[in-house]
């Protein structure tokens, strides 16, 4: 197959819209997709239950990557102090590799894939809005969930993981040079989602 081993990276800050875009194209291109954040909340769940870090990162499995119970501002914050820590983000390297690798295509969404996990990748997008308007969105999405929460807080969340995530030694938050920047701030999702497999199918169509 021609997308045998094709794989979109899809990086960018706290809720910049990265997770629906990659989620929509990988419906669109028949991809699998795996959102690389919910390994860093499902150890972050873990340490906020008393589990070692570095002992969760490497006994995770799949179905611990489910649930709305990861979604919360609270799993966020530790997912991004766990996130930090290079043996966890070490353990979790294969795992991510070998999705990217596998048949038929994968986007994988996250704040390294483009940089440090598939630097190779045949697409590299880094996904950006301004800040408020990523707590205003996610404030209405854990809202609509019967979450209880409010948007300082929600805002707080984001900003302090920007800093937390920009900053470390380890794999930061970055664009790859080669990447190409959508910014969603007065985007809608739909306008997003297209730009972006504009952008996948230029690439292909080479
Ligand atoms: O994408 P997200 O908001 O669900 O990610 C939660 C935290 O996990 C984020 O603040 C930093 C960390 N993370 C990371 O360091 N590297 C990734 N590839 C994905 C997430």
């Amino acid at each position: 197959s021609t997308t045998q081993g094709f794989t979109v990276a899809i990086d960018g800050p706290a809720a910049s819209g990265k997770g629906t875009i990659s989620k929509a194209v990988a419906a669109h291109f028949g991809f699998a997709h795996l959102d690389t954040g919910l390994l860093y909340r499902a150890v972050g769940a873990k340490v906020l239950l008393g589990v070692d870090a570095l002992d969760a990162a490497r006994a995770l499995v799949p179905d611990d990557l489910d649930g709305d119970a990861l979604r919360t501002p609270d799993v966020a914050q530790e997912a991004s102090k766990v996130a930090a820590l290079p043996d966890v983000r070490a353990a979790l390297v294969d795992f991510q590799r070998s999705f990217a690798a596998r048949a038929g295509g994968a986007v994988l969404d996250g704040r390294d894939i483009g940089t440090v996990i598939c630097p190779g990748a045949q697409v590299k997008l880094f996904v950006i809005a301004d800040a408020v308007v990523r707590a205003r969105r996610r404030f209405e999405e854990l809202s609509g969930k019967g979450i209880d929460t409010s948007f300082e807080y929600v805002l707080a969340d984001v900003q302090t993981r920007d800093e937390r995530d920009m900053g470390r030694a380890d794999a930061p938050l970055r664009p790859a040079a080669d990447a190409v920047e959508i910014d969603t701030s007065s985007l809608s999702i739909e306008e997003a989602v297209a730009q972006t497999i504009a952008v996948i199918t230029a690439v292909m169509g080479k």
